[in-house]
């Protein structure tokens, strides 16, 4: 199957959030990556039908996915950004829930609910009230009312909002394992999030896609810029304010190891190094994330 993003566009008043935007995406992980307000939330509540565009369209095989309706959200699953949950629901009944919205049987219900909080570790918890879930537990139960209609497409917006890392390893593996012969579609602002699993990223500025490949082939787009130079740690203070820098390394010998986004040389003796995709994501929201 192909999803296509077809001219689309979303304003708010004189607000364009989503700009003329062009995407086509077939099965795999796709991460879709910019800062604060770029327009990942606007543009995965176009994909799930919650909002409409101003123009342009979005379409699943061809067909528009407002004309295909119930047909297109029986095959999707979606995390929003700002997830309601009901304090005094049991996470078991929370997911039987949502289950019964989504049209599932109460067989398949309880048998599809209890194989999920186990694969998101909450099995224990089951029957614990969701409010007394800290925020990473209420993401994990969110993540797996998104996967009960064992959808085709998964959007999840900002699903490692909250988690720890061990829970991020834990959520990866999911997505690993769940995306074979699927489309999923994972927005964040923080690039370990995604480096790893996501096998195309969609780096979305103002509203629009500035960059859509596999990792390696979107930083190749940066490389040269990125330097890594030696400098006394006394100093190195005075460089994070002249200097656009990715990283920052203290070695024991009283110096500083400084990974530097800059066109030239930053400083005498600076090496080029290999790109990755924080050094890029840092060339191109330099001036939004200060
Ligand atoms: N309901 C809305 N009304 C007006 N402006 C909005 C609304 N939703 C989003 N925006 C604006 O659209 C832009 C994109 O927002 P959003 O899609 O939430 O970005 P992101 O998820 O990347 O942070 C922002 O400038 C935001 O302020
Ligand atoms: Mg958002």
């Amino acid at each position: 199957m192909e999803l296509s993003a077809v001219d689309l566009t979303k304003r708010y008043g004189s607000k364009t959030a989503v700009n003329r935007l062009n995407a086509t995406l077939t099965n795999g992980v796709y991460g879709l990556l910019g800062a604060n307000g770029a327009g990942k939330t606007t543009f995965m509540r176009l994909l799930c039908t919650v909002q409409r565009p101003t123009s342009g369209k979005i379409v699943l095989d061809g067909k528009s996915i407002w004309k295909l309706g119930e047909r297109y959200r029986d095959v999707l699953g979606y995390l929003p950004q700002h997830f309601g949950y009901y304090p005094d629901f049991t996470a078991l009944d929370f997911l039987l829930y949502v289950a019964a919205l989504k049209g599932l049987d109460n067989r398949k219900a309880k048998k599809v609910s209890s194989e999920l909080l186990e694969e998101v570790g909450l099995s224990g918890e089951s029957r614990c009230k969701i409010k007394t879930f800290s925020g990473g537990m209420k993401q994990r139960l969110g993540i797996a009312q998104a996967m009960l209609n064992d959808p085709y497409i998964l959007i999840l917006d900002e699903p490692t909002a909250g988690l720890d890392p061990k829970e991020r390893v834990r959520f990866r593996n999911l997505i690993s394992a769940f995306s074979k012969d699927r489309i999923v579609i994972l927005s964040t602002h923080i690039v370990s999030d995604i480096e790893f699993i996501a096998e195309r990223i969609m780096m979305m500025k103002a509203g629009e896609i500035i960059h859509f490949g596999r990792p390696h082939e979107i930083t190749s787009r940066i490389s040269g810029c990125v330097w890594e130079c030696s400098v006394p740690t006394s100093r190195a203070e005075q460089y994070t304010v002249s200097l656009n820098i990715s990283n920052l390394r203290n070695e024991e010998n009283g110096r500083t190891v400084l990974r530097v986004i800059a066109d030239q040389p930053p400083v005498a003796g600076a090496v080029k190094v290999q790109p990755n995709l924080e050094d890029l994501f840092l060339y191109y929201f330099k001036e939004e994330e200060q």
